[in-house]
């Protein structure tokens, strides 16, 4: 397997940053993206990512090796600070309460290590708003590092997590979060899966040997920006995925970005919508809309450096009738490009020939996509970019990030308790229509029709059904109430 050294990516990012800069020099027009004429207020200050705002209480409690860190959580406030010094703890955290920051202490390059040693599922897990997760290393668990479950401002910072089952890392369903400084690697789904989520920054992160790198998936106004990804089976991802409740994913910035040799063989579950992503893909486009592409070093991805494409082209996916199937209004400003597509799809090598192109393809392009541009197209080997205008604007650099100060926490009312569960917890693995990581809700429907009781005891504790299927994670942490409400929830939900 390849590995990058940091000489080589400054260096290229040295040559790349003067490539660009020069060669666009003539016009200099930034995209205004599409957030503020909403009538929200941005933070145009780049270096102001601290969305979970200043700690809410001066209480500091810490943890040390040996020592529970889930004790310390069902102890603390809210608002308290959680110091865990380094040590190696076989636990799942769960936090279901707002300000906590769990924060771990690097101490002679030891970091507190969480070991789920291949039999317990997830290692951190949190419900809360302004939640804190800094500093750890997480290795060996079966289903999520770090996923979050419809907290508002959170802060995922500086972990490094290895081998760590279906997704790295996995804010589920809420609203200005950063995930940055974070190494991940060898994940059988998305390192990085943004899902069902708003007001994103995704930086500096260091993503490889997994399947999908980092995942904008039914998600808003999120910027994905100077992170290394490479490896990987995909890099980089903006779509939708059919069926889930959330049904658009729109205004997406991917800049900056090392997208490199992602070539590895593609391990996801079979049948799983990442299972059909072509091995060499760099950056993915599907059914997004208002994705900018901009300053990437991109190359050696097999199949293609960009590919774009609708639902209709896409294997695995379903056709969901309440989720625009088309990626509209992409526009792929300055990249710089090289050695992709040098053993893509047939189907591409088809198109190619319709066109009477030669060479390998950079960018591909199916299924309709209206409104698209690209700037100084003749820099790459395209296939499908015909409809595609000239950009009018140049970059992004009107658009530090698409944070907010901290927003309300989000405030579940006893009656929208299923509803928010299946979003933050169940719609992290069932669609509606379409297999995902377990077997679509219509099929759930039909065997559980009358029976809320019987599903809520199953997600409670799962047994092994299904052959092709790999294990449901049990939903214990979720109370008696929360699990007959969501499996309440599940059974008459419509799409
Ligand atoms: C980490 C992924 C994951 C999450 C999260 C998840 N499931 Fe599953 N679920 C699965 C997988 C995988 C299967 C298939 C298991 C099998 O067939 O052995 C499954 C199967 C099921 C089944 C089928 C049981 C049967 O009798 O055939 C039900 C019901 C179910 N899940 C409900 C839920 C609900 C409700 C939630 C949310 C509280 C949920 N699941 C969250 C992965 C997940």
């Amino acid at each position: 397997m390849t590995r990058f050294r940091s000489p080589f990516f400054i260096a290229a990012l040295v040559a790349a940053c003067s490539l660009l800069g020069m060669q666009s020099a003539t016009a200099d027009i930034s995209y205004t993206g599409g957030f503020s004429a909403q009538g929200n207020v941005l933070t145009l200050d780049g270096a102001d990512r601290f969305v979970a705002g200043p700690p809410m209480s001066d209480v500091v409690v810490t943890v040390k090796s040996g020592q529970s860190i889930q004790d310390a959580v069902k102890k603390a406030e809210p608002g308290t600070t959680i110091k865990v010094m380094p040590g190696t703890y076989h636990e799942t955290v769960y936090i279901d309460k707002n300000g906590i920051r769990l924060i771990g202490v690097i101490e002679d390059g030891k970091r507190p290590t969480l070991d789920g040693e291949g039999k317990l599922n997830d290692a951190i897990l949190y419900s809360g708003n302004n939640v804190v997760v800094e500093n750890f290393k997480i290795t060996r668990y079966k289903g999520n590092g770090i996923m979050s479950q419809a907290g508002n401002n959170w802060e995922i910072r500086n972990n490094v997590i290895i081998d760590t089952g279906v997704y790295g890392i996995f804010p589920q369903l809420g609203q200005n979060g950063v995930v940055e400084h974070n190494v991940i690697s060898g994940i059988e789904d998305a390192a990085i899966y943004v899902g069902m989520s708003d007001n994103i920054h995704v930086a500096y992160n260091d993503v490889f040997d997994s399947v999908a790198g980092i995942e904008i998936e039914n998600s808003r106004h999120a910027i994905v920006e100077a992170n290394r990804v490479y490896n990987n089976t995909g890099g980089i991802l903006a779509f939708i995925t059919p069926g889930l409740p959330i049904k658009t994913t729109y205004d997406v910035i991917i800049r900056n970005n090392f997208v490199i040799s992602n070539n590895h063989p593609n391990f996801a579950a079979p049948g799983s919508t990442v299972a059909g992503i072509p091995a060499g893909t760099g950056i993915l486009v599907m059914a997004a809309d208002d994705v900018v592409i901009e300053g990437n070093i991109i190359r050696d991805n097999k199949t293609a450096g960009i590919l774009i494409t609708d639902h209709g082209h896409a294997a695995n996916v379903t056709i969901d009738p309440e989720s625009d199937p088309n990626a509209d209004r992409v526009k792929i400003l300055d990249n710089l490009m090289s050695n992709n597509g040098y053993d893509t799809l047939d189907d591409v090598k088809k198109l190619m020939f319709l066109e009477l192109k030669r060479g390998n393809p950079d960018i591909v392009r199916v299924g309709p996509s209206k409104d698209s541009c690209i700037l100084n197209r003749e820099r790459y080997v395209t296939v499908g970019l015909k409809p595609f205008s000239d950009c009018e604007f140049t970059n992004t650099k009107q658009i530090a990030n698409y944070l907010l100060p901290p927003v309300p926490p989000r405030v579940i009312k006893g009656e929208d308790r299923g509803k928010i569960a299946y979003l933050g917890v169940c719609a992290g693995c069932h669609t509606y229509t379409g297999r995902m990581i377990g077997p679509p809700i219509q099929i759930i429907q039909a065997l559980y029709m009358d029976n809320p009781q019987g599903l809520a005891e199953y997600i409670a504790n799962p047994t092994k059904k299904r052959d092709d299927y790999p294990e449901m994670p049990p939903q214990n942490y979720l109370d008696e109430e929360t699990r007959l409400a969501v499996a309440r929830y599940v059974l008459q939900v419509k799409n």
